[in-house]
């Protein structure tokens, strides 16, 4: 079948739940993705921050085929081989005490809202506690994940959702401050806010929460499912700032290409959170996926990708202030480390820049707010950065 009749009869049985861009993907190596017709994209994208390794990676590849030889699944009613490196290797990279794994990342927000909400309730001996979280945020679609997403458009439709939530503004202490009522119970934001924008959270921001955390007994939730291992330069991005959330989840880069999350709690938080029969999941942290997560946080380490992210990443965001300089329509750059975005102004919807980039070789993604969004592998060289420089300039060129 060629790449249309493959479209067409996928198109035939699927739940019509995306828009597909219109390729067929079928092999990758290194920066790029093959179409079944042999053309090559520039993947600046990485699965939504997936995969961090690239393409056809050997030492990541090898240790996922020899767990396949070995064992794929055995549930958690049992303790595996690979159980104890990969929960070590996590909480030692999470600074965290204890961890869960989970399928998705929307699956490990559930558990720190369960988590939160548990400690609330052998805290102070009732439930009906409260979370606050942000606006612009994004936490995931299922219905816990959705109830604490910012963005009221992709709430609406699903109402009644879960009760207790209330929004404050990012990066303003005071409007979070103005949501505490003697119900909260933990605040959840993104240490770098991804769908929403590509929008850091200012140093001041993270460390007031945790002063406010402290100060009226909350829990801090911090959700680096995008901006977390490796992403921002950092292994976490809130590492730079000195500070510790209670509750940390992560997922995407986490296994390098296999469906994997976790949620992570602090030593306090376990123990007074969820015990068995509280939670579970039949798959998460199974031997196949943990293989992809000890893999994966030992390459960043013996490789040094935080440190290869932090030492590239002004180049890149040198070339991609150059296109806020050339192009009018680009009103501006933000975004730490590899998770960048350029901000268009209306008349230019990200969507088309986008469809166009891929028409030009060049994967690319959107952010709420017409951001144009830059995820690329953290294994990106500079002279990835060039090429991507070189086709976007012509992808621009055509809007100018
Ligand atoms: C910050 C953040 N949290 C949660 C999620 C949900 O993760 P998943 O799509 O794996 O359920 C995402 C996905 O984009 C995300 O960016």
């Amino acid at each position: 079948m060629n790449q249309q009749e493959l479209m067409d009869e996928a198109d035939q049985y699927l739940f019509h739940v995306y828009n597909r861009l219109p390729v067929v993907f079928d092999h990758g190596e290194g920066m790029y993705l093959y179409d079944v017709s042999g053309k090559a994209y520039l993947d600046f994208a990485a699965g939504i921050g997936v995969s961090a390794f690239g393409y056809g990676d050997a030492e990541y590849e090898e240790a996922l085929k020899a767990q396949m030889d070995k064992l794929l699944h055995v549930s958690n009613l049992y303790y595996h081989t690979g159980l104890a490196d990969a929960a070590k290797a996590v909480c030692e990279v999470t600074e965290m005490d204890k961890v869960f794994f989970t399928n998705s990342g929307a699956e490990a927000i559930e558990g720190a809202l369960k988590t939160a909400k548990k400690f609330g309730y052998l805290r102070d001996g009732h439930s009906g506690h409260e979370i606050i979280a942000m606006e612009h945020s994004f936490h995931g679609r299922t219905v816990g994940a959705l109830s604490v997403t910012g963005t009221e458009h992709y709430r609406e439709p699903f109402y009644p959702l879960m009760d207790g939530v209330k929004y404050a503004a990012f990066n303003d202490i005071e409007s979070v401050k103005r949501q505490i009522s003697g119900k909260t119970i933990a605040i959840l934001v993104e240490p770098v806010q991804g769908e929403g924008g590509i929008t850091p959270a200012t140093e001041e921001f993270l460390s007031g929460l945790q002063i406010l955390s402290e100060e009226y007994g909350l829990l801090l939730i911090f959700d680096e499912i995008q901006c977390g291992m490796g992403r921002t330069g950092e292994m976490f991005a809130w590492q730079e700032f000195g500070i510790r959330p209670d509750i940390l989840t992560t997922a995407k880069a986490l296994g390098g290409g296999v469906p994997v999350g976790a949620f992570a709690v602090t030593d306090r938080v376990a123990a007074g959170s969820l015990v068995p029969g509280d939670h579970g999941t039949t798959y998460g942290g199974n031997p196949l996926v943990l293989a992809a997560v000890s893999t994966s946080i030992r390459l960043m380490k013996e490789r040094q990708i935080p440190e290869h992210v932090k030492e590239l990443a002004p180049y890149l965001e040198q070339v991609l202030n150059g296109f806020a300089a050339k192009f009018d329509f680009v009103e501006g750059r933000r975004g730490k480390g590899f998770m960048q975005g350029l901000i268009l102004s209306e008349d230019v919807p990200v969507g088309q820049v986008v469809s166009k980039a891929l028409e030009y070789g060049l994967i690319l993604l959107s952010a709420g707010g017409n951001v144009l969004r830059f995820l690329p592998p953290l294994i990106a060289q500079k002279r990835d950065i060039d090429a991507m420089h070189e086709i976007l300039e012509d992808v621009l060129d055509s809007f100018a």
